[in-house]
């Protein structure tokens, strides 16, 4: 069994996962798509990402969206992927189908920025720009023009091998744990302050309904002001708005879709959390690899 890996760089996956109409047409082999797969050992069809036949550890870092893996395939990849999961700060950030609106103006915004706009095939000139200057556009507009806190580039539906969205899967109980299924087992874990990091704080955050509609621009007027009342609800533990925020920003990202896995696993899941001052984002990784 050999293992795979495969260290993903930003402007790759800006250029092989903010599709739009133009690019979903061009064949593209994209090192996150060979990170999800895995490498299958064809004289037993396990499929190894960091562990092996008994225990795989699902490596579920945020940078690269490798949460997306327990869903590949709609929960369906034949063979089974994993059978026994640990899952650290499980993250799912908005996903939506390649050629939506938000992801579009992404794509433009970066095609813009390379000069590619008015070529014939926007895509065909995005793959043979330089990396320095997609690097380049990449940065500006991850920093310039966006709500700060957005995950501007990351897989998206594209009807194959990502077949919904994640929660989707989750909520109908699919994932693709040990053919064995009641073999599959789930450790999950999340820190305190998952958000933290992911709520800029420069100017202040003092109104969450603004701050809702910042994170979740395409929910209505109605829901934001539900979002809002749900936080303000826990007051007296979320004290001021941007302690709001945080918990808002951690929850929807990274709290709530752990327990969207934990529920597909039910009867044979455990949860944990880490909770060390000062419980951010990453914080525990030093306690699992301290070498
Ligand atoms: C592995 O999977 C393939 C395709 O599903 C199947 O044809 C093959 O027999 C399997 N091999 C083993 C060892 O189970
Ligand atoms: C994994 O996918 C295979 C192939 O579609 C399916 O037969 C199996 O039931 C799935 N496993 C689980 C645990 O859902
Ligand atoms: C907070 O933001 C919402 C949405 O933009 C807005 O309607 C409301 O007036 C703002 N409240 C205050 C106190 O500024
Ligand atoms: C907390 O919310 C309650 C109603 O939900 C309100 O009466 C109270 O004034 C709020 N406290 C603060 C500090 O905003
Ligand atoms: C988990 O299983 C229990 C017992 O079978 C059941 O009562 C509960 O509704 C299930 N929860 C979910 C989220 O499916």
């Amino acid at each position: 069994m050999h293992s795979l890996f495969v260290i993903a760089g930003l402007v790759l996956q800006a250029l092989a996962l903010t599709s739009t109409t133009d690019a979903s047409t061009t064949a593209i082999v994209t090192l996150d798509y060979a990170t999800y797969q895995g490498s299958t050992d064809a004289t037993n069809n396990i499929t190894s990402f960091l562990g092996g036949l008994d225990t795989v550890l699902l490596p579920l870092a945020p940078e690269a969206y490798t949460s997306t893996l327990p869903y590949a395939h709609g929960g369906q990849t034949s063979p089974p992927l994993f059978r026994a999961a640990m899952t650290s700060s499980t993250a799912l950030p908005p996903q939506y189908l390649g050629d939506a609106p938000i992801l579009a103006t992404i794509y433009n915004q970066v095609a813009s920025g390379a000069g590619s706009a008015n070529a014939m095939g926007t895509f065909t000139c995005l793959v043979a720009s330089p990396a320095a200057t997609l690097s380049t556009v990449e940065n500006d507009v991850v920093v310039g023009d966006f709500f700060c806190g957005t995950f501007t580039f990351g897989p998206v539906i594209d009807g194959t091998f990502i077949v919904e969205r994640p929660a989707d899967t989750l909520k109908k109980g699919l994932h693709n744990g040990s053919r064995y299924h009641d073999t599959d087992i789930l450790l999950s874990a999340t820190n305190s302050y998952e958000g933290r990091d992911f709520v800029d704080t420069t100017p202040a955050v003092t109104n969450i309904t603004q701050f809702a509609q910042d994170v979740f621009p395409l929910l209505t007027p109605a829901q934001m002001t539900a979002v809002a009342a749900e936080y303000a609800k826990y007051n007296a533990t979320l004290a001021t708005i941007e302690k709001q925020a945080v918990a808002l920003m951690g929850e929807a990202t990274f709290i709530c879709p752990t327990y969207y896995l934990l529920n597909a696993f039910n009867g044979s899941s455990y949860r944990g959390e880490f909770a060390i001052p000062p419980g951010n984002h990453g914080n525990d990784l030093s306690y699992y690899f301290f070498s």
